[in-house]
């Protein structure tokens, strides 16, 4: 388990796109952390990071979102993300963005469509509240990010573990 501190938005910005540098197609990252602990933010570091020119918001409603990587960038990521691997294979062309505050039961992203982009090479997985869904990702592995309010007001406690799960 790593831990960081963070003390503003834009450390938390800045740990996100740390962690875009190390990220592959087929991952998934589970974010788990009440209202307002930050995991949205998070998102939006990730996608900048990786080149996304849409806007990123909380998809609570439509529980998924899927982003395109610009073209530019998509290239880039062949170089710095995937430098040892087959950059066909890995290169990575969406980020799916997925928000599971209001579903009941993890099917209902499942019914949403969720299964199709789970360990695609082309895809980042990214799911707000992802603890919810973890019935889904049975024998997967996953990242999963904890966020928790710090003492001070724009304090967040960061915890990333990765599953043992392969
Ligand atoms: N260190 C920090 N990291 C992330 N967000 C922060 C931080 N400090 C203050 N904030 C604020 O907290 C809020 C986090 O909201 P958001 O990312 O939408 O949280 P969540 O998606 O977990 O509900 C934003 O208004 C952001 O500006
Ligand atoms: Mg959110």
């Amino acid at each position: 388990m790593t831990r960081f501190t963070l003390k503003n938005e834009q450390q938390t910005l800045a740990l996100a796109r740390r962690l875009a540098r190390t990220l592959r197609g087929g991952d998934v990252l589970l974010l788990q952390g009440e209202l307002g602990a930050g995991k949205t933010t998070f998102v939006r570091g990730l996608a900048r990071a990786l080149g996304v020119r849409s806007r990123i918001k909380s998809p609570t409603f439509t529980l998924i979102h899927v982003h395109e990587l610009a073209k530019g960038k998509e290239h880039r990521a062949k170089g710095t993300l995937h430098k040892t691997l087959s950059s066909k294979l890995y290169a990575l062309r969406y980020l799916v963005h997925c928000d599971a505050y209001r579903i009941k039961r993890a099917r209902e992203l499942r019914d949403a469509g969720l299964m199709d982009w789970l360990g695609r090479p082309d895809t980042l997985v990214v799911v707000e509240w992802g603890e919810k869904i973890k019935p889904l990702l049975k024998g997967r592995r996953y990242i999963l990010i904890k966020f928790e309010h710090g003492e001070q007001g724009n304090q967040r406690i960061i915890k990333m573990m990765a599953s043992l799960q392969s």
